[in-house]
């Protein structure tokens, strides 16, 4: 607005041609007085036009103090700030509404670190390195809408101490969370309790592998991006936890649908479950017959289930079949083995027989006698 300002002394000027020289030198100084006093320079290293200043790629450490105190949008992206503090924002800014805060490798947001800023609305906090957010960060009747820790959480361990600010940090008029490419697996029940006003919400790239049917319970959401995650089917929990949000819209591409029996109930829900938005693009990523086919193509007698049982029966005779030949493998690499011990063994039983024979050979002769024939014979047989 100084332009205007200065515009519209021009014009006056040319106005009032006849004012005297000391008097136009007054009115300049008088002006320049209170531009002075009004708005603060611009911060050393940033780039200040009409209400936006930028501080980007410069290898700051801190976020520059002396922001002029009309700032509106405030871009301090690509420098090298480990922490932000309640000393990051020192004086009132009244009409700051949005910061961009990405890739400055922020590790910890402090205590009371937005109390200064109290119509923030926007806040970018992507491509960082968090490993704490304290639950007290924003004041307690902020107006946060818009929350942006995509690329923020690389290391699993850390999601409780980042993530608390979302149950306990007061987001009640939050409306829109990204939460893309974070390693999150499985989110905590109670995780979005806090987030009364939660319209939008992406998950995408972030490894879930369900939502539980609490998830999602209290947030009013009306999209729900679930793409590019670790999804083979859907649990039952999960199925619950969208069916109790008739208004919401999910978009569920680029999961390695698994289209095994396993899948059959996902199938079939998904197939009357209309607010599935990408539907006609999931896509099996297994078994490899199956890879690629949409999965509203794939009919029911393709997932193998128990109803038809051939496909199992005939898995379970060549299993039987690999498991028998198995053991007779074993049995002849056995026999192999012991070859010595068994050639012995049976010199030893023919030697055996052949005493025994001999043993027999014996008897005969003495049975050969006449005499005693008729007793032998009984006793023999
Ligand atoms: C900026 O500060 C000046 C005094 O330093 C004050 O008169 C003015 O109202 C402030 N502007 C805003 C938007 O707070
Ligand atoms: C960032 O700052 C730390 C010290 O605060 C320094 O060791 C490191 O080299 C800096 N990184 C870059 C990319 O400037
Ligand atoms: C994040 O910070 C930790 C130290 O707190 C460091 O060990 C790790 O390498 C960092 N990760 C990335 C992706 O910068
Ligand atoms: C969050 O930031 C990433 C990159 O920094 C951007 O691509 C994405 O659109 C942002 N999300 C929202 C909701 O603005
Ligand atoms: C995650 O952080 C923990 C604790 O700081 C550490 O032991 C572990 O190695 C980290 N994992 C990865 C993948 O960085
Ligand atoms: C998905 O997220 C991981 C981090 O969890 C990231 O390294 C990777 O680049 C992301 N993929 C895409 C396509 O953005
Ligand atoms: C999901 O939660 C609701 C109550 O919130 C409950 O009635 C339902 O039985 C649950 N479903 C499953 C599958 O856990
Ligand atoms: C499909 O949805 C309707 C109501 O929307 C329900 O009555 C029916 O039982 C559902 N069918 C299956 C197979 O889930
Ligand atoms: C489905 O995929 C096609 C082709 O890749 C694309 O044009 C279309 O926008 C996708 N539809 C949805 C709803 O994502």
């Amino acid at each position: 607005w100084s332009n205007v300002g200065l515009n519209y002394f021009c014009l006056d000027r040319k106005k009032k041609s006849k004012t005297s020289a000391t008097e136009s030198g007054m009115i300049r100084l008088l002006f320049l007085l209170s531009v002075a006093l009004c708005c603060r320079g611009c911060p050393d290293r940033c780039l200040c036009s009409s209400q936006t200043v930028k501080c980007q790629n410069q290898d700051l450490d801190t976020i520059p103090h002396s922001l002029p105190n009309n700032t509106k949008i405030l871009f301090v992206t690509g420098n090298n700030i480990t922490s932000i503090t309640a000393d990051s924002f020192p004086t009132g800014l009244k009409l700051l509404t949005d910061v961009y805060l990405s890739g400055n490798g922020i590790e910890s947001v402090g205590e009371m670190v937005f109390d200064n800023l109290p119509n923030l609305l926007r806040l970018d906090l992507s491509n960082n390195n968090l490993t704490d957010f304290s639950e007290r960060a924003f004041p307690d009747d902020n107006k946060l809408q818009v929350l942006n820790l995509s690329r923020c959480i690389h290391n699993h361990t850390f999601i409780d101490t980042v993530l608390g600010v979302l149950q306990r940090g007061n987001l009640r008029m939050l409306q829109v969370l990204d939460l893309s490419n974070n390693a999150l697996v499985i989110l905590p029940d109670d995780m979005f309790t806090g987030l009364s006003s939660l319209l939008t919400l992406s998950l995408q790239n972030s490894s879930i592998i369900g939502v539980n049917n609490g998830t999602l319970k209290s947030p009013p959401l009306r999209d729900l991006d679930l793409r590019d995650n670790s999804l083979r089917y859907l649990q039952a929990s999960t199925m619950a936890a969208f069916s109790f949000k008739p208004g919401l819209h999910i978009q569920m591409v680029g999961n390695p649908w698994q289209c095994t029996c396993i899948i059959e109930e996902t199938l079939a829900w998904l197939k009357n479950f209309t607010q599935i938005t990408d539907i006609q693009n999931l896509t099996c990523a297994n078994p490899k017959a199956l890879r690629g086919q949409p999965l509203l193509q794939v009919d029911m007698p393709q997932l193998k289930c128990s109803g038809n049982m051939d496909g199992v029966l005939e898995t379970s005779y060549v299993f039987l079949g690999l498991v028998l030949a198995l053991i007779g493998v074993i049995f002849l690499l056995v026999l192999y083995l012991n070859r010595k011990g068994i050639k012995r063994w049976m010199y030893n039983i023919r030697d055996a027989c052949r005493d025994h024979m001999e043993g027999y050979h014996y008897r005969y002769e003495i049975n050969s006698d006449p005499r005693l024939a008729n007793l032998s014979i009984n006793s023999d047989v």
